[in-house]
């Protein structure tokens, strides 16, 4: 049966919640082997063998949110918050720029304040004007008021990602507090889609509660709102945060079990998405050494190479064995630089990398 959903996929006929939820529940090692060598072809033939980089700056650890899974939520006390200066963000961009890139990613716990909004806007056009608007920007600052979101546009940011988490409501409800909103979740990617962004999305795999039903319509839900980037990874627990604590530190046999969940969720990704761009979770690398080569072997085309400051990257902990934590920038570049090329992978240098779907779709209106 799994051969026969594989067939229609290869050919690119559309596929059921039933199909995909059978993908999501392989457990025979040969199967899923069939899996991802499908997803990859697809990926070879519609996007290329080219993963492409964003310098990842984590530029604060400061957050109003209170998320339950999440390691800086504004409730975990043992926290060491930082926020970069402008000038410091500015400074890590144009490394990611000089170590030709192609794009970074601003990311940060979510503030809503003009302080926090002017300094972004400020960083945002000092780099289109230090790269003459060549540097592809993505930000990842969470959800903001449609204003907002448009000033970071005109001053140069062209890609937001902003996770759904889960498409699920009630899980939603139930992995966050009753202040946060699914409805303003979506509410959000619906002001970045307006405003012009390149959007991505994602969920987190593997959640407690969370079920191969779940997962298929999360995967349904991306292709239903016509996404462009997709970002997910799987779950991790954090000893410092509720769920966590009720969780406890996986097990080998749990890590194995979220990693080779995830690596399926990006191959019938790829597969029921064929042009939009997939990152390779960090997230993946904190469950295997080679997580992240792997999820290129899946079907993603995005690395996020860490090109935070390393005095930082301690502080910027969202689940537990976050990897590159005592790495410099060069030494991730380094890395993963080997790491593709172990896999027979080139690597996009000097280009932005935008999303084939989001060509597509801007080129047709
Ligand atoms: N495990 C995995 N991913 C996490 N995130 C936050 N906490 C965790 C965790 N414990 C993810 C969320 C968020 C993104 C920035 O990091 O999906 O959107
Ligand atoms: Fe950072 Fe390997 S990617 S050390």
């Amino acid at each position: 049966m799994i051969n026969q959903i594989l067939k229609k996929a290869r050919a690119g006929e559309e596929l059921s919640a039933e199909e995909i939820a059978a993908l999501l529940s392989i457990s025979d090692e040969v199967e899923q082997q069939a899996l991802f060598d499908c997803a990859y072809a697809v990926k070879a033939e519609q996007v290329g063998k080219v993963a492409y980089f964003r310098g990842l700056i984590e530029c604060s650890n400061i957050c109003t949110k209170d998320c339950l899974y999440c390691g800086i939520r504004r409730g975990n006390r043992n926290v060491d918050r930082f926020q970069m200066t402008e000038e410091e963000i500015f400074r890590e961009a144009m490394w990611a720029y000089e170590a030709e890139y192609g794009s970074c990613v601003i990311q940060s716990g979510e503030r809503q304040d003009e302080g926090f909004v002017s300094m972004i806007e400020r960083v945002l056009r000092r780099i289109a004007e230090a790269s003459s608007g060549e540097m592809g920007v993505t930000l990842s600052l969470g959800e903001q008021t449609e204003e907002t979101y448009r000033r970071w546009r005109e001053a140069g940011a062209h890609r937001y990602l902003l996770r759904i988490e889960t498409s699920n409501p009630q899980l939603y409800a139930k992995i966050h507090p009753a202040d946060h909103s699914y409805e303003m979740r979506r509410e959000c990617l619906r002001r970045l889609r307006r405003t012009g962004y390149q959007v991505g999305t994602g969920v987190m795999i593997g959640l407690p509660g969370q079920t191969m039903e779940d997962l298929a319509r999360d995967v349904l839900f991306l292709k239903e709102i016509d996404i462009d980037m997709v970002g997910m990874g799987p779950y991790i627990p954090h000893a410092d945060t509720p769920m966590g604590q009720e969780i406890g530190v996986y097990t080998r046999e749990q890590e194995l079990a979220a990693l080779n969940l995830g690596l399926r969720m990006i191959a019938v990704t790829r597969l029921v998405m064929r042009d939009i761009n997939i990152a390779s979770a960090t997230a993946l690398q904190a469950l295997e050494p080679t997580g992240r080569e792997l999820g290129l072997q899946c079907g993603a085309n995005v690395i996020m190479p860490n090109v935070t400051q390393t005095e930082y990257r301690p502080k910027y902990q969202l689940y537990n064995n976050k990897p590159c934590l005592d790495e410099n920038s060069s030494m991730c570049r380094d890395c993963l630089s080997s790491r593709i090329k172990s896999i027979g992978e080139t690597i996009g240098f000097n280009v932005r990398g935008d999303s084939l779907h989001y060509k597509k779709r801007t080129q047709e209106s």
